[in-house]
Parts: C-alpha cells; sequence; structure tokens
C-alpha cells in the first residue's frame, strides 16, 4: 500500500511526527507499505498565486501547475497514495503556514484522481483548539468520497500550566498506532 505523509512541524520528531510514527508502527503490523514523508518546512514551495496564475485552471491536474519547484513531487505521490497522513501542529487556529502553502498549491490537483477514494489521516498536536481544521479535512473528504479520520493530542495541561511531553499521552500514540493497524487490515482485505 501507498502511503504519503506531509509533515507540518519544524520540530523533527516533535509532537505530531511521534504521532506519525506511531500510526506507521501500527500500520506495519499488518504487513510493508510503500511510505514517502514530506517534511513542509525542508521544502522550497512557492506561494499559489491563484488569480494571478490559474495556468492549472484549477482542472484537477490534467494541465498541473507550472511552478517548477518541490511540489512537482507531491503531485504524484499524493495521486499514488491510497493512505494519505497529514501531521501538523495547530499554529493561530490552523495547520502550520508551511503545510498550508503546500495545501495552497493541490488548487492544481483538486479532482477525485488525487483526493477521491483514500483514508485521510489528521494527527493534531494542540494546546487549546484543534476544530477548524478538523471541520476543513471532514468536508473535503466528504466531497471526493474519501473516508476522514482524525487524531486530536491536547499537548498542554491547562490545569498546571504545562505543555505535556507526547509521551505522556500514551492513550493518544496507542490511538494513533491501533488507527494504522485498523486501516491497514481495512485496506487490504
Ligand atoms: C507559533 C505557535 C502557534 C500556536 N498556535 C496554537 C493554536 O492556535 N492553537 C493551539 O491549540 N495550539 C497552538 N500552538 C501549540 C502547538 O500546536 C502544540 O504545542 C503542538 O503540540 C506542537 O506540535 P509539534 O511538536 O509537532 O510541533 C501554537 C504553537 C506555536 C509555536
Amino acid at each position: 500500500m501507498k502511503v504519503l505523509v506531509l509533515h507540518g512541524s519544524a520540530r523533527k520528531g516533535g509532537d505530531t511526527d511521534t504521532l506519525a510514527e506511531r500510526f506507521l508502527a501500527g500500520m506495519a503490523e499488518e504487513g510493508p507499505h510503500e511510505v514517502r514523508h514530506f517534511y513542509a518546512i525542508d521544502m522550497t514551495i512557492a506561494h499559489c498565486r491563484g488569480a494571478a496564475c490559474m495556468a492549472c485552471e484549477g482542472d484537477g491536474g490534467t494541465r498541473g501547475c507550472v511552478v517548477e519547484d518541490d511540489m512537482q513531487a507531491v503531485y504524484p505521490a499524493l495521486r499514488e497514495a491510497q493512505v494519505v497522513v497529514l501531521a501538523t501542529p495547530m499554529f493561530w487556529g490552523y495547520m502550520t503556514s508551511q503545510l498550508k502553502t503546500l495545501f495552497d498549491r493541490l488548487e492544481a490537483a483538486v479532482s477525485p484522481a488525487y483526493f477521491g477514494g483514500k483514508d485521510f489521516v489528521l494527527l493534531i498536536g494542540y494546546r487549546h483548539y484543534h476544530g477548524s481544521i478538523v471541520e476543513w479535512l471532514n468536508r473535503i473528504t466528504r466531497a471526493f468520497q474519501s473516508r476522514c479520520h482524525s487524531i486530536v493530542c491536547q499537548t498542554y495541561d491547562p490545569q498546571t500550566d504545562r505543555d505535556v511531553p507526547i509521551g505522556e499521552t500514551p492513550e493518544r500514540l496507542e490511538e494513533a498506532f491501533a488507527l494504522g493497524r485498523r486501516i491497514a487490515a481495512s485496506r487490504s482485505s
């Protein structure tokens, strides 16, 4: 099975990377998979110029995006993947800006060929709020008859005003592992 992991955090091995690692470990229990990782923070991705460009004509990948940068590797990886993982901390109520820049460029690929029939997995680290991004991905996946799964992990304890290391939330790590295993099993049966 082909799995695409889009990492939104700049903190390698941080909360959301760890959730992704546990998710993939769960998948691996059901057999080997071809996993591709993209770390948005390390990529050269120009901003989508929107209506100032529209060379793609928003036609879902037939023309593609004319901007030659690291996104050109993401398009085929998204198209081929059966499972797409978005692992991102909440920053100011949404995904990180580096991941948002990547997503804006997916405007050139908005079609069932790229977004349909997949399992999308949202792995969120947050301190206070995560609703907007869960709602966003639910809407997109519904529109393309894909499935949406979310694991939201609060990495802050308001009682003690303390950031909680991801290792202290074993139930979320276990949830990620179980979800990976479940998706791998269901797609291979
Ligand atoms: C610049 C910045 C903005 C943040 N904004 C939010 C936010 O809007 N809502 C929230 O719940 N947490 C927010 N947080 C907390 C992070 O989402 C949280 O610490 C997350 O678990 C970090 O994950 P990581 O280790 O994968 O980078 C913010 C953190 C930073 C550094």
